[in-house]
């Protein structure tokens, strides 16, 4: 088991995990390996809110995409061996790729799906930020997304207030004639400790 890693909230806030995601109105997000879309709307967005920071995917989300993103530190998670792909590395622990990522001074990190490693990071409570795009569109896929945090999101199109409801904030929203997109925030309460090993859970 690996040696669990206490941080005080000083010695790691300069750290922000995200979790970046595209959906239509149904949850769906994928299609075998690929989107079931090309928006490149949605791509720019992608990219603006993905460079010069870390990036963690899945295995079949990378192998989909088939090769390292520029501008980014690219990191695998599989439990499976190396990726073979040229400037992507492999971690097969959630924790200690932001670790890595931490410590070689990036102050964010960004999963980028799918929705395997979307549940695990939600599950374990370690994301403070979220970039929601809602396509309005209904696209043809066979992978769909339909986590409670992010299905409580995206059901509220409004611009409430998400804090009663959720814990989360909207910080951002845009809308085009194709999609929404928000970002959503999460503060974590000060004085509290975080926690990284593999049997507990993120404490805010
Ligand atoms: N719409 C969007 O925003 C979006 C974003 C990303 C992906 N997608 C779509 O999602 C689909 C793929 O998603 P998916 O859930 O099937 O697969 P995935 O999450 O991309 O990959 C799953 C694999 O990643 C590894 N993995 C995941 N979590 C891990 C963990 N906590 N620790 C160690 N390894 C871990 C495992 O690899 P090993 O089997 O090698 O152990 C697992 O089999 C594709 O259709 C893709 O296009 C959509």
């Amino acid at each position: 088991m690996p040696s669990p890693l206490i941080l005080s909230v000083e010695e790691f806030s300069v750290m922000v995990v995200s979790l970046i995601i595209c959906m239509d109105p149904s949850g769906l997000v994928g299609n075998g390996d690929k989107l079931p879309w090309d928006v490149s709307e949605d791509m720019q967005w992608f990219i603006k809110n993905t460079r010069h920071k870390a990036i963690v995917m899945g295995r079949k989300t990378f192998q989909g995409i088939g090769r390292a993103l520029p501008g980014r530190l690219n990191i695998m998670l599989t439990n499976s061996g190396k990726s073979g792909i040229e400037g992507v590395e492999d971690f097969n622990d959630l924790r200690a790729a932001i670790r890595s990522a931490n410590a070689r001074g990036y102050t964010e990190v960004v999963i980028a799906g799918g929705p395997e490693l979307y549940r695990y990071a939600l599950d374990l409570n370690l994301v403070d930020k979220i970039y929601l795009t809602t396509l309005k569109q209904r696209y043809e896929g066979d992978t769909y997304f339909k986590h409670e945090t992010l299905m409580t999101l995206s059901d509220r199109l409004g611009s409430g207030d998400f804090t009663m409801v959720s814990g989360w904030t909207l910080e951002s929203e845009r809308t085009t004639s194709l999609a929404r997109y928000r970002v959503f925030t999460r503060v974590r309460f000060p004085g509290s400790k975080l926690v990284l090993d593999s049997a507990t859970k993120r404490h805010y």
